[in-house]
């Protein structure tokens, strides 16, 4: 397929998937982080590393990846004129709820950071799923494109 991107094509898609992988694994690693943040008492010094780790984990690997699968994402999109596309509509859907998630987990690391624990293990658990489902959905969307 020859669009505005031409040779550099194949190269940008698998850009695109790499930074994929770095997104998700910050969106699994996410979650993981909380419930063990949990456990430490506020204020000790076990409370301060996590946070640091969070901070770390948001400021330097999802944020920016989140951004570049978006920038890498939009230029595929526009490079095969996919935005006329069925399963792009559906992807997109499914890629801004995960945006979405990605932006409420961070808004909870700030809250973790506050001293608050708004959910119970439990849930942070069950919340982790998000994610595994969504990438499934969106890898089938993108791969088979069933419509
Ligand atoms: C953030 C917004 C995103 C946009 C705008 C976007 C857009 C696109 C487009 C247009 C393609 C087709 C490229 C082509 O065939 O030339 C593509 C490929 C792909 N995307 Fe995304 N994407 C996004 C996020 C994601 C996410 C979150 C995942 C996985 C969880 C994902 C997984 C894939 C895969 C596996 C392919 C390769 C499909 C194939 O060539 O068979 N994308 N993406």
């Amino acid at each position: 397929m020859i669009g505005f991107l031409g040779a550099a094509w194949l190269w940008v898609k698998a850009a695109h998937i790499i930074f994929v992988i770095f997104w998700m694994a910050g969106l699994f690693m996410l979650p993981r982080f909380f419930v063990y943040h949990q456990e430490s008492v506020a204020g000790s010094s076990e409370d301060a590393r996590w946070i640091e780790r969070e901070t770390r984990l948001i400021r330097i690997i999802l944020n920016p990846s989140m951004i570049i699968v978006w920038l890498l994402g939009l230029a595929l999109a526009l490079n095969i004129g996919a935005f006329s596309q069925g399963w792009f509509h559906a992807k997109l859907l499914f890629v801004l709820a995960l945006s979405g998630y990605h932006g409420w987990m961070s808004g909870y690391a700030k809250k973790l950071a506050r001293g608050e624990q708004p959910l119970a293990d439990r849930k942070l658990r069950m919340l982790n799923e998000v994610p595994g489902a969504a990438a499934a959905v969106i890898v089938i969307l993108a791969v088979v494109r069933p419509f």
